[in-house]
């Protein structure tokens, strides 16, 4: 069975666009794949090295997100990066096999520093790159699914495995990012992305009271003053949403609303309201499975610990392979 290995950074509640985006897929990936999920604490160090007293409580948060829509920890392994000291080890020994100007001129680089207000960047901030190499190889993935944002993450995986492969011997998959066709979800106020920073997301944690909040204060069709006027179904988030979280028994409705949206025969109040109701029907199971599982935070602890463990034991293998293969396995 192929591998699989992804994750996130513990950095808040996962929303809507993370559902649509990559908790969807990772739900179905998990019956045809072995899969790894890693909760990327170590690399919110390379932008908030002053924040870790958050990360308890995010990684939790974060946990019971993945439980609640069905990541299924019988199935997939759920793990804490920190907690697996053979992955800093694994990378200090990619450090070796990337140039600085090649980490300089990742894209994503110029983009977290803009983003985070950063002036001059960390060393930690440069490997960043050679971190995440170093959580996918350790597990030996083969595919890594993600956003096309981190695809350039994976190609320096890629290379570092072939690099490490020619210099020293076999040991390494080149494994492969795994890109979905999903759109990006817009915000609540019409923006290109729903993201946390922008206060424009709806998380997946969201009470039922908050998505109504959310939704009635929504951005729609800004050319539209009256109800009578002819709207703008394309681009308009309302629609979007409807579309993403729509059941298949909702198409009629929602392909009925769109004509009449066109026409200026329906309010954006009237859709507004219906969508609030498919949003609810959506999240009511999720909101659900995180009560049962908020309710029992030791089972929680032990699925990350299980996972950890089981992970840890990956690493292991790994890594006395590659000291092997290095010559490094002094005493035997
Ligand atoms: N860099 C990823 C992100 O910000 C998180 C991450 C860390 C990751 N290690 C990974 C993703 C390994 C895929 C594989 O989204």
């Amino acid at each position: 069975m192929k591998r699989i290995l992804t994750g996130d950074r513990p950095t808040g509640r996962l929303h809507l666009g993370h559902y649509v985006g990559s908790l969807k897929n990772r739900v179905k990936l998990q019956d045809e794949y072995e899969c790894f999920f890693i909760i990327a604490d170590l690399h919110t160090l390379t932008t908030r090295p002053e924040k870790t007293g958050e990360l308890k409580d995010n990684i939790f948060q974060m946990v019971l997100d993945y439980l609640s829509v069905g990541i299924d920890p019988k199935k997939s392994t759920i793990y804490i990066q920190s907690q697996i000291p053979e992955v800093c080890e694994l990378a200090v020994i990619f450090a070796n096999l990337t140039t600085v100007p090649r980490l300089e001129r990742m894209p994503t680089l110029k983009d977290v520093m803009r983003d985070a207000d950063i002036t001059i960047p960390s060393y930690g901030l440069l490997g960043y790159p050679i971190l995440q190499a170093a959580d996918i190889l350790m597990v030996q993935a083969n595919l890594v699914p993600v956003g096309k944002d981190q695809q350039s993450h994976v190609e320096v995986a890629r290379e570092v495995a072939k690099d490490f492969n020619r210099t020293y011997s076999q040991v390494f998959p080149e494994p492969k990012a795994l890109i979905g066709e999903v759109p990006t979800l817009p915000g609540t106020d019409g923006s290109s992305k729903m993201s946390k920073s922008a206060g424009n997301v709806i998380n997946l944690s969201d009470s039922a009271e908050e998505v109504e909040k959310k939704v009635m204060s929504m951005y729609t069709d800004p050319k539209r003053i009256h109800s009578t006027d002819p709207g703008t179904v394309e681009n308009n988030p309302v629609f979007i949403y409807l579309d993403a979280f729509g059941s298949p028994s909702d198409r009629e409705q929602i392909t009925k609303y769109k004509e009449l949206y066109r026409e200026g025969r329906v309010g954006d109040i009237e859709v507004k309201k219906y969508l609030i109701k498919i949003l609810n029907n959506f999240l009511q199971p999720i909101r659900e499975n995180r009560a049962r599982y908020e309710r029992d935070p030791e089972l929680v602890e032990r699925i990350l610990k299980e996972g950890t463990e089981k992970a840890r034991k990956e690493a292991q293998k790994t890594l006395s392979e590659v000291k092997k293969a290095m010559k490094l396995d002094y005493f035997g």
